[in-house]
Order: structure tokens, then C-alpha cells, then sequence
């Protein structure tokens, strides 16, 4: 076991690979133009480069190894997630929606920079995910390709992460209940963890029909994700998160943790991680790499 990160070995060299790989792609993706819209360039590098965990990428690149898929193809879809990710996080941030100073152990982009760059990088970013993914790079089957697209727009939208966040801003004045939250969840966080195992499927050209078990994988750990989230505000060091905590509370926001309370969230999170692990059995030790990146899911202290 890596200690300081509390996961097994291999899991935590997967981490690191995949780390190293992405800052990479971004960095090639991303030189500095030389005239004015160089701070905005650079703001895009400060947010996409280093910091972020990547579990996204790695969820593609682990389910797409199940079906042989080549590697740099997984990474470059991976980053298209990714992109989309850092993108929502940026606007996350901003002063208009939770109003944060620190990610990743830094300033936030809009204190870093201003307000209107923030958002501009935000832009920029979701554009740059649907760049990647039509890139003959990422597969050189224009119809993959409109699936990733057609994927991955779907999650970032009103019917997935976008959607979910707006449920959460109208949270603090809405008394949702267990299933209200679920479905904001699986919108906020789950749409786009689910895509990264769908856009893994669709590389390796399983059909829609072969996809059941993995979207029941996806949907158990999109939702122990979140609870693992909502856990580490309220019990988490902010220094290792590398963000503020303890704020969900403060803003009077339903959670899994305040509806549940912590100790009988942490026992669902366990739950769903079994059960996570159990629809991958088909897979058998290929899917080793998925199940132990449910486990670290839920039980992340960052
Ligand atoms: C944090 O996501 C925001 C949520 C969707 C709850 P991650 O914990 O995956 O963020 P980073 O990129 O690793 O910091
Ligand atoms: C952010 O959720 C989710 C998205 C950006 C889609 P949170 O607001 O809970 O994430 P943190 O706690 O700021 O990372
Ligand atoms: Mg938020
Ligand atoms: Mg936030
Ligand atoms: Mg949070």
C-alpha cells in the first residue's frame, strides 16, 4: 500500500502515470500565443495543468484497456473530459456561483487573474473538449467520434452536469429530499464520471446493448463519489483537499451527509462500492484497475 495516499500500489502508479500524461497533452494543446490572447492562454495552463486528481481520464483509459483500445486514443479522450471538468470547476468557483479562493492548494482562476478572463478560459476549455474528440487522433472512425461528441455533450449539459449544478444553486432555498439529491448528484457529478466509462465503451466499440454492467459500475460510483465529497466537507482537512471546506453546512445545502447523517453515509458509500465492484465480476482481474479506483472513490481525503 502507498501510505500516504492510502490505495495499493498499483493504483497509485496509475495515478501517477495518468497525471504526467495528461499535464502533457495539455501542454501540447496549449502553447502561448504570442499577441493578446496570451493571459487568456495562460490562464487555461494555470487551471488544466497539474493539481487535478484525473480520475476521469483514468476511468476512460481503464475501461477502455478492457477492450484493447490504444492508449494514446484513451488519454486524448480522457483529456477531453478532463477539459470539460476543469472548465466546470473554474465557473464553480466564480464569485456568482460558490464563490471559492482556493483549488488545488492555489488561488482560484478569477483571483489569480480577474472575473472575465475566468470566464473566458471556462469557454475556451469546453470548446477544446469537442476539439479533441473530432481529432482523427482520438479515433479514426468519424462515427466513434459523434458518439464521443454526442456523449459527452449530453453529460456536460441541462441533462447532465450543467443541469445538476443549477439544481444546486437552487438548493439552498428548495428542501429536497433523499431522491431530489440522488438526482442532482447524478447530474452534478455522476453525468460526467458515467461518461468517462461510456466514452471508454465507445472507443472500444462495445454496442449500447453490451454497456449494462459498466453503467451500473458508473452510476454506483458517481453517487459514493459524491458522498465522499459531501464526507470531506465536513470532516476533511483542507490542506490536503486543497480547498475550502466546511461550507455545504454554511450554506444551508441538503447534502447526502446532512439528510443521512456521516456515519450512515459512509456505510451507503461502502455499499455502493461493493456493489460497484460485483457488476465488473464479468471482467474479472481486467477490471482491477476500475475496482480499485471505486474503492479510492469513496474513500478519498481530497
Ligand atoms: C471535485 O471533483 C468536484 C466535484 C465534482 C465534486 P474532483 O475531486 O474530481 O476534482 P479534482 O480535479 O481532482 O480536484
Ligand atoms: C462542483 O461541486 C461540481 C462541478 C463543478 C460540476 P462542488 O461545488 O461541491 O465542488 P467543490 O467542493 O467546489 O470541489
Ligand atoms: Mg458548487
Ligand atoms: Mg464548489
Ligand atoms: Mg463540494
Amino acid at each position: 500500500m502507498n501510505a500516504m495516499m492510502a490505495m495499493p500500489d498499483t493504483l497509485a502508479g496509475a495515478f501517477e502515470r495518468i497525471q504526467e500524461e495528461i499535464d502533457s497533452v495539455f501542454d501540447a494543446m496549449l502553447p502561448v500565443p504570442d499577441d493578446t490572447r496570451a493571459r487568456l492562454v495562460e490562464a487555461m495552463r494555470y487551471a488544466a495543468i497539474g493539481g487535478g486528481k484525473r480520475v476521469r481520464p483514468l476511468l476512460v483509459v481503464a475501461t477502455a484497456n478492457l477492450f484493447g483500445v490504444n492508449r494514446d486514443a484513451a488519454i486524448n479522450a480522457g483529456c477531453a473530459i478532463e477539459a470539460i471538468h476543469v472548465y466546470s470547476l473554474i465557473h464553480d468557483d466564480l464569485p456568482c456561483m460558490d464563490d471559492d479562493e482556493l483549488r488545488h492548494g492555489k488561488p482560484t482562476l478569477h483571483k489569480a487573474f480577474d472575473e472575465a478572463t475566468a470566464v473566458l478560459a471556462g469557454d475556451c476549455l469546453h470548446a477544446l473538449a469537442f476539439d479533441i474528440l473530432t481529432q482523427p487522433d482520438t479515433s479514426s472512425d468519424p462515427f466513434v467520434r459523434a458518439e464521443l461528441v454526442a456523449t459527452l455533450a449530453k453529460a456536460s449539459g441541462h441533462d447532465g452536469m450543467a443541469g445538476g449544478q443549477i439544481m444546486d444553486i437552487v438548493a439552498e432555498e428548495q428542501n429536497y429530499d433523499l431522491r431530489q439529491i440522488t438526482r442532482l448528484q447524478q447530474l452534478k457529478t455522476g453525468a460526467l464520471l458515467a461518461a468517462s466509462v461510456e466514452i471508454g465503451a465507445v472507443l472500444g466499440r462495445v454496442p449500447p446493448e453490451g454497456r449494462t454492467h459498466l453503467r451500473a459500475y458508473a452510476r454506483d460510483i458517481g453517487l459514493a463519489f459524491q458522498i465522499a465529497d459531501d464526507l470531506l466537507d465536513v470532516e476533511g482537512d483542507e490542506a490536503k483537499a486543497g480547498k475550502a471546506l466546511r461550507k455545504d453546512e454554511e450554506q444551508g445545502k441538503a447534502t447526502f451527509v446532512t439528510l443521512m447523517g456521516a456515519e450512515a453515509a459512509r456505510r451507503q458509500a461502502n455499499m455502493l462500492v461493493d456493489q460497484a465492484g460485483q457488476h465488473l465480476a464479468c471482467y474479472g482481474d481486467d477490471a482491477r484497475t476500475l475496482v480499485e479506483l471505486a474503492r479510492f472513490i469513496a474513500k478519498r481525503d481530497h
